[in-house]
């Protein structure tokens, strides 16, 4: 009886996705998933059973989308998103994860991605393999009945936003990529999207990645340029004796607060709706400062939406801008790959600054590059590899994660200027579940 990490070979590709739904307890398809031209054959990993007497056995799956990710500042960096993670229950604790973990690690090195991604079905899974939970999300439920706006807003630029609907997701797929791409270009934490991967956010069934009966309404400004959607679905209240339904928002791209605001306005005046829910809605929805009861805005609940492995550090450092004027020594601990760890210097004081008008722009008009280069000096700040990761994105305070223990301070100050440097004004947004 042995065990190999290997590449699948297309004969045993229909296997392969047999033991990735088993391993999410989903019935097998033989035809495939359903999403299947999203999948990069070249990215799966197989983990093969053989034993005497028997064909080899696939009964461990991992795969990857080849990402770009959007960083504080606008830069597109490529990320190996990590999916279809998969053990089968007679071969679990065995070690099998971890052998494929490294075969997905070595491969984004190999290609040359600084970081890798996640989205966790379990959050005890990942930190021993230097993941850190980057971007949130919150769950937002909101009566109709409770969701005036301020009287004082009546007039804002919200207002003069123009909105249409789409009647069919032909319309939507030939209008939503373009909108997606253009916010996405400015909002850390967004994803890239192939024309592969639309066919599952506008499939006729419900899945992970989006779908079901949908409806869509854009918003476009007076110039004529579409600068935001909403794609939702409605849920008929079966309990209610009259025609009422609950509105579900599956996703909504604003390119500013503006635009956020209208398309939210335009699910709370819809006739016969009694809530509108949004289950993984950015952290700094405008809503709550605009609605005349704020209170009625419930979170159901606040949840890692993105998970970051950093890989190469210097690279990423650089890629992404800062809000302050500093200079840090930090000391990075890789349990899982020693090699990648060490002690980088990030240095903005003698960087390029920018007038802070990107949509992650800094505070008082600071925002700068960084340069980022490995050295012996003493560490001001020392963390394991998942807390650079939860840091990088601008989502996590590093004050916070220091008073929690996992972040070591041997400089008076450094977590302090290490939030100012990371922290961003508006918090990642990850729209794109995976
Ligand atoms: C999660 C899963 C892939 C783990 O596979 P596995 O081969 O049993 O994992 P390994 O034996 O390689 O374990 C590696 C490490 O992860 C830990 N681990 C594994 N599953 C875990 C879980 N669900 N929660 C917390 N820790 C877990 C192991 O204890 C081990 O820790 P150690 O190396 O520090 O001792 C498998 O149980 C599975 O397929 N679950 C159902 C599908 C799923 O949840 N997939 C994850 C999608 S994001």
């Amino acid at each position: 009886m042995s065990y190999t990490v290997r590449r699948p070979t297309a004969e045993e590709e229909a296997g392969f996705f047999a033991s990735m739904a088993a391993g999410f307890g989903e019935p097998g398809n033989p035809d495939g998933p359903q999403d299947a031209e999203v999948f990069e054959a070249d990215r799966h990993w197989a983990a093969v059973f053989t034993s005497e007497g028997a064909d080899p056995q696939i009964v461990g799956t991992t795969t990857a989308y080849s990402f770009q990710l959007t960083v504080p500042g606008g830069a597109q960096i490529p990320a190996g998103g990590l999916a279809g993670v998969t053990v089968q229950p007679t071969h679990r604790r065995r070690g099998l994860l971890r052998q494929m973990m490294e075969a997905h690690i070595d491969e984004c090195v190999e290609r040359g991605e600084p970081a890798s991604l996640l989205t966790a079905s379990e959050t005890g899974i990942y930190d021993r393999f230097g993941y850190g939970w980057a971007v949130e999300h919150e769950a937002l439920r909101l009566s109709t009945y409770r969701g005036k706006f301020r009287a004082d807003l009546a007039d804002q630029p919200w207002s003069k936003l123009q909105l249409r609907m789409l009647p069919s997701t032909d319309d939507m797929g030939a209008a939503l990529p373009a909108i997606y791409n253009r916010v996405q270009a400015q909002r850390a934490g967004m994803l890239s999207r192939r024309p592969e991967w639309w066919q599952g956010v506008l499939a006729a069934e419900e899945g992970w990645k989006g779908g079901g009966d949908l409806f869509c309404a854009v918003a476009r400004t007076e110039s004529g340029t579409d600068v935001g959607y909403v794609l939702y679905v409605l849920d008929e209240l079966k309990t209610d004796n009259h025609f009422r339904s609950d509105l579900r928002i599956k996703e909504l791209i604003a390119a500013d607060g503006d635009v956020e605001a209208s398309l939210w306005r335009h699910c709370l005046d819809r006739d016969l709706i009694a809530n509108v829910a949004y289950k993984t809605a950015s952290v700094d929805s405008p809503m709550r400062r605009m609605l005349a009861e704020p209170r009625w805005l419930r979170i159901d609940w606040r949840d890692d939406e993105l998970w970051l492995r950093p890989l190469d550090i210097v690279r990423l450092l650089e890629a992404r801008t800062y809000q302050a004027s500093g200079s840090l020594v930090i000391e990075v601990v890789d349990d899982f790959r020693p090699e990648l760890g060490g002690r980088f210097r990030v240095d903005t004081t003698n960087a390029a600054s920018g007038d802070g008008a990107s949509a992650n722009g800094g505070t008082d008009g600071i925002e700068s590059t960084a340069s980022a280069t490995r050295t012996d000096d003493d560490p001001d700040l020392t963390m394991p590899t998942e807390v650079l990761g939860s840091i990088y994105l601008g989502a996590i305070n590093p004050v916070t994660l220091g008073v929690a223990g996992r972040i070591q301070e041997h400089t008076p100050g450094a977590l302090n200027m290490a939030r100012a440097l990371f922290m961003t004004p508006t918090p990642p947004f990850n729209p794109t579940r995976f």
